[in-house]
């Protein structure tokens, strides 16, 4: 008697569902192997069934229906890679529902509406497996929910966010503009049409509400991370850190402060031997600390349709594996600390403030006496060229630590000052990565 296959439904079949959707058909032996049954790819949602795609995937397989997929009692596993809040997060939740167990590679829903979402399959007994949310091909997920599960993690620093890192590395590389940078990235591939998201750190927000849910067992969602992008980012700013020992990072941190949690995505400057200064291009790289295991750094592709399938290949040959053996996933969900977020007004750091002032003297005591009427203390002032033209010069002031709050008033106040032209940019400093 042969054995019965489990069934498998794609829900998207762009630049990742095309891969695992190829792996499935191609790689079936192999897989098969992995499992103990094989898996057989029974029905692959899409918009549009006459778009070209490749020719090794039947378009006897492709259905414009949902319900095809969702009702369709001979599939098992539903694998969501179409993207996007709506209908993805519908479409999984009826999956759940109906004791389907769910694969997904969706940041936007699992930042949104993770905890829900995991609830609901863990009261219907499976599976809700996302390791491809985050850092593409780098597993993450799986450590956090169990080798590090033990530890009690007090920081994560990541960079989560190919398309930024990309910018910023040729940025720093080249002296080239943000909006020149960004453009080239569009050329080749890099960066997409509408980079709005990636920009402006949403992107990496959501990443980092799924890495903290998990990591510090307590509910985040993309609401509650401050984000920052890296558009008012320029030239001048990445010759100065250099000048100072520093790379300009996005980073994604998240932070435990006894009873709370401290979450951000900024632009930052770095220490140049720091491990995460030297992440270049598209790559990511994810560092957690923990009381047991010290610091862990996961570091890889963040993208691109052969590592986001491995993730998504992993996840569903888990969920098989437990349905051939006829296990119960684990409860993983606990979010049981309810950790207060901390505004960022709270927080405390160092800071690099890029002031342009007018040229003559005694610009600098009126700038301190703001700084010091707040308790900002100076570590050091470098004035770079004047400009004769404007009659101005740049300053660059890096902090030591000091609190979020000053600081805004103090740019304020400096923005008031008769000496000042512009606070041209104000960057946190991260030593502690
Ligand atoms: N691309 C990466 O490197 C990467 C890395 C990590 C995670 N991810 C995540 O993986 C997921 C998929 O990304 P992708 O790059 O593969 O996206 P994509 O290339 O845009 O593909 C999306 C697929 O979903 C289908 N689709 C979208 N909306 C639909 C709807 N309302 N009804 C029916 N079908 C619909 C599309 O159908 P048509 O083909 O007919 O248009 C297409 O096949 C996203 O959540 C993304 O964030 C991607």
């Amino acid at each position: 008697m042969n054995t019965p296959s489990i069934g498998i439904g794609l829900l998207g079949m762009g630049v990742v569902g095309s891969e695992v959707a190829r792996s499935l058909l191609q790689q079936a032996d192999r897989l098969e192997q992995q499992v103990g049954r094989p898996l057989a790819l029974i029905s692959v949602l899409v918009r549009e069934v006459a778009r070209p795609r490749d020719p090794a995937i039947p378009p006897s397989l492709m259905t414009t229906s949902l319900q095809d997929v969702l009702g369709n009692p001979g599939i098992q596993v539903v694998v969501e890679v179409m993207g996007g809040l709506r209908p993805a997060y519908e479409a999984i939740r009826s999956a759940l529902s109906q004791g389907k167990h769910v694969v997904t590679a969706n940041k936007e829903v699992m930042a949104n509406h993770g905890p829900e979402l995991v609830r609901l399959a863990e009261d219907r007994e499976v599976n809700l497996l996302y390791e491809a949310s985050v850092g593409g091909g780098i597993p993450i997920i799986g450590p956090l929910r169990k080798d590090l599960l033990a530890n009690q993690v007090s920081s994560i620093h990541a960079i989560i966010n190919g398309t930024t890192n990309y910018i910023l590395t040729r940025m720093s590389h080249e002296g080239a503009s943000f909006e020149a940078t960004l453009r080239q990235a569009q050329e080749l591939g890099y960066a997409e049409a509408n980079p709005a998201n990636d920009v402006d750190g949403t992107d990496a927000a959501y990443k980092l509400a799924i890495l903290s849910s998990l990591a510090f067992h307590s509910q985040v969602t993309g609401v509650d991370v401050y984000r920052e992008g890296i558009a008012k980012l320029t030239a001048l700013d990445f010759r100065y850190a250099h000048e100072l020992g520093y790379a300009i990072k996005l980073l994604a941190i998240a932070r435990r402060e006894d009873s709370a949690l401290s979450l951000r995505v900024h632009p930052c400057l770095v220490p140049e031997d720091h491990l995460l200064a030297k992440v270049d291009g598209v790559f990511n790289a994810i560092e957690v600390e923990g009381d047991l295991v010290g610091k862990v750094v996961f570091h890889g592709q963040g993208a691109g349709p052969k590592p986001t399938a491995s993730a998504v290949l992993g996840d569903i040959l888990e969920a098989a594996r437990g349905i051939a053996a006829g296990r119960k996933p684990p409860r993983g969900g606990n979010l049981h600390n309810g950790l207060r977020i901390l505004p960022i007004e709270e927080l405390v750091t160092q800071y690099y403030l890029r002031v342009t002032v007018t040229d003559r003297a005694g610009v600098l005591a009126k700038i301190t006496t703001v700084l010091g009427d707040l308790n900002i203390s100076i570590a050091s002032v470098i004035q770079k060229a004047s400009d004769a033209a404007s009659q101005t010069a740049e300053l660059v002031i890096m902090t030591h630590l000091a609190k979020e709050a000053h600081v805004q008033e103090a740019v304020r106040r400096m923005a008031r000052l008769d000496v000042v032209r512009e606070v041209s940019n104000v960057l946190r400093v991260e030593q502690r990565a």
